[in-house]
């Protein structure tokens, strides 16, 4: 039988875990190695769609706490009394108003994707403006010493682009999940206690 070649361990795992996708090993791994997320944490989670992140914040966060998710695509599987979905478009949505309607937040973490388009530079630079739009909203709604986790592909934007949030935050860290698919150029950058 043809093996499909996205039906991998974590994919089988989370199906068997009830978790929306496989990406939620990911964050898992993070938040296990950076102590991200803590019970009664308010959280941003951009590019939430299908949910798997925003389900293990909710999951993390106990009903104390809260998640607000924000994607092009609506989810309709979290149905959770602390969590809200804002259907939009990062790139387009109102900061001001994003701040007047969501308050400060303990962390931002973003999985934003674009569509790939298998052209290398224009992958990598949609995937920058993603990642540096979702870190224009974190120094915007993060609580001081709050923490921001943000996936961006290798290029060679990347080392400019982590050293200008550096600045913004005690400590941060490039780090590659283990749940990350062979081939892929994703990393993820985790700026950790931010400094107003
Ligand atoms: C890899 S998926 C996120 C998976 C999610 N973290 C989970 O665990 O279920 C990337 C998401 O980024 C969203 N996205 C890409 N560009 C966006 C934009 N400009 N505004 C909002 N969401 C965007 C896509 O719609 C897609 O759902």
């Amino acid at each position: 039988m043809k093996k499909n070649r996205w039906d991998d361990h974590h994919a089988r795992r989370a199906r068997e875990e009830k978790w929306l996708a496989r990406s939620v090993y990911k964050l898992q791994e993070i938040d296990k190695k950076f102590r991200l997320i803590r019970k009664g944490d308010r959280l941003l989670d951009l590019g939430c769609y299908p949910g798997s992140w925003s389900q293990y914040g909710i999951k993390m966060v106990g009903p104390q706490g809260e998640v607000v998710g924000i994607d092009l695509t609506r989810t309709d599987r979290l149905s959770f009394p602390n969590f809200r979905f804002i259907k939009g478009d990062v790139l387009s949505l109102d900061l001001d108003r994003l701040v007047r309607e969501v308050g400060p937040r303990d962390a931002v973490i973003s999985d934003m994707a674009p569509q790939t388009t298998g052209i290398k530079l224009m992958d990598e630079s949609r995937s920058m403006s993603l990642a540096k739009r979702a870190a224009e909203i974190a120094l915007v709604i993060l609580k001081k010493k709050g923490h921001f986790v943000c996936k961006v592909f290798e290029g060679e934007d990347l080392n400019p682009f982590r050293t200008e949030i550096s600045a913004h935050f005690r400590q941060m860290r490039l780090f590659r999940p283990k749940a990350v698919r062979k081939g892929s150029r994703e990393v993820y950058l985790v700026g950790l206690e931010f400094v107003k």
